[in-house]
């Protein structure tokens, strides 16, 4: 997310005579690219409007020189990370952080209690203080090791023909990249990312993430060098089996805007049904239909189907995507609302 575009927002809602109530950044994105913080949240609190970081991937930033800044060191009010993705805790244990004094934090708290079991669960909650104390007993030198593992798998697989790396960010107001992920483009290969994932797990190499283009590892606390020299020796075969250039590409949705007939609420409750694609056109979507990737919705409960959308859904799964949120992900039906 760059600066401009959180400024374009803000004014486009003062010009409608309303005021955001809060920004929310996803900060870094699934693979690594870190947005500057540190000027939206300046920009943010000009306006006395609080900057809340999804920062889900970044609980290690940080705690190395090599790493980019932490979202809370940028001035951020509120950031929320998933302490067991990169770091060593329990799944599904994450921690939230709060600085300044825009967000009242008992109010939080409140929140928070009205949203979360009264019977706590001593094992997520034993395994983050382990993780923290793991991490404080050396906060500057712990990722040395996964740092360099990660330079060295860059080195190794960027010298396999037909294999890209992406180590540097491309989009101008980018504040870094976080070094231990490590994008794959395989496209040059006339595959997929997804077909790479699939002959890859063949070999035991598991990938993080896949997308049409390319595929993503991370390397963290648990990595080892036997685990970079299999990764880079799997691509070297898979590069070695596969050289005609065939470009899969899922390109961002850039169709238009589609009506909001009811509220995600009216369409959740009221009555619904199944039809086909094609009988869907111009229906009121009774579903949330979330393309992967990227990951976004791109219809929700109460917006018109349009046909430039399905053909957009069609294309993803053609290209190997899946299709989340929806009852039938094969794509054959799709809930609408009986209206
Ligand atoms: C950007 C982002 N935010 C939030 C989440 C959800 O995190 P958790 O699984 O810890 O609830 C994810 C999960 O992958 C994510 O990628």
């Amino acid at each position: 997310m760059c600066i401009w575009q959180v400024e374009k927002a803000i004014k486009e809602l003062e010009n409608e005579g309303r005021k955001a109530s809060a920004v929310l950044i996803t900060s870094p994105t699934y693979h690594g690219i870190c947005s500057n913080l540190e000027k939206i949240s300046i920009l943010c609190h000009s306006h006395n409007i609080p900057l809340i970081v999804d920062e889900a991937h970044g609980a290690h930033l940080g705690f190395h020189e090599s790493l980019p800044h932490s979202a809370l060191s940028q001035g951020v009010d509120i950031s929320i990370q998933s302490t067991h993705k990169v770091l060593c805790s329990f799944t599904q244990s994450s921690m939230l952080h709060m600085s300044g004094k825009i967000v009242d934090s008992e109010r939080i708290s409140q929140c928070l209690q009205s949203l979360q079991t009264t019977s706590p669960n001593h094992l997520l909650l034993a395994s983050l203080d382990a993780t923290r104390a793991q991490i404080s007993q050396h906060p500057k030198t712990i990722f040395n090791k996964p740092l360099e593992l990660a330079m060295e798998a860059k080195a190794l697989i960027k010298k396999i023909p037909g294999i890209t790396v992406l180590d540097s960010c491309t989009f101008s107001d980018a504040a870094g990249i976080d070094p231990l992920r490590i994008t794959v483009g395989v496209w040059k290969l006339g595959i997929s990312g997804f077909e790479a994932d699939r002959l890859l797990y063949k070999h035991g190499v598991i990938s993080e993430l896949q997308g049409a283009r390319s595929m993503m590892f991370t390397v963290n606390l648990g990595t080892t060098r036997d685990d970079v020299v299999k990764l880079a020796a799997e691509l070297k075969n898979l590069s070695q089996e596969h050289a005609s250039i065939r470009v899969n590409d899922i390109q961002p949705f850039i169709g238009t805007v589609s009506n909001m007939i009811l509220s995600p609420r009216e369409a959740f409750f009221t009555s619904k049904t199944k039809v086909s694609l094609k009988e869907s056109i111009g229906k009121v979507c009774g579903e949330l239909i979330c393309p992967f990737p990227p990951g976004i919705p791109l219809l929700v409960p109460g917006e018109v189907i349009t046909a430039e959308a399905l053909n957009y859904l069609v294309e993803v799964k053609n290209n190997g995507g899946f299709i989340s949120g929806v009852v039938d992900s094969t794509l054959s039906t799709i809930v609408v609302c009986s209206l």
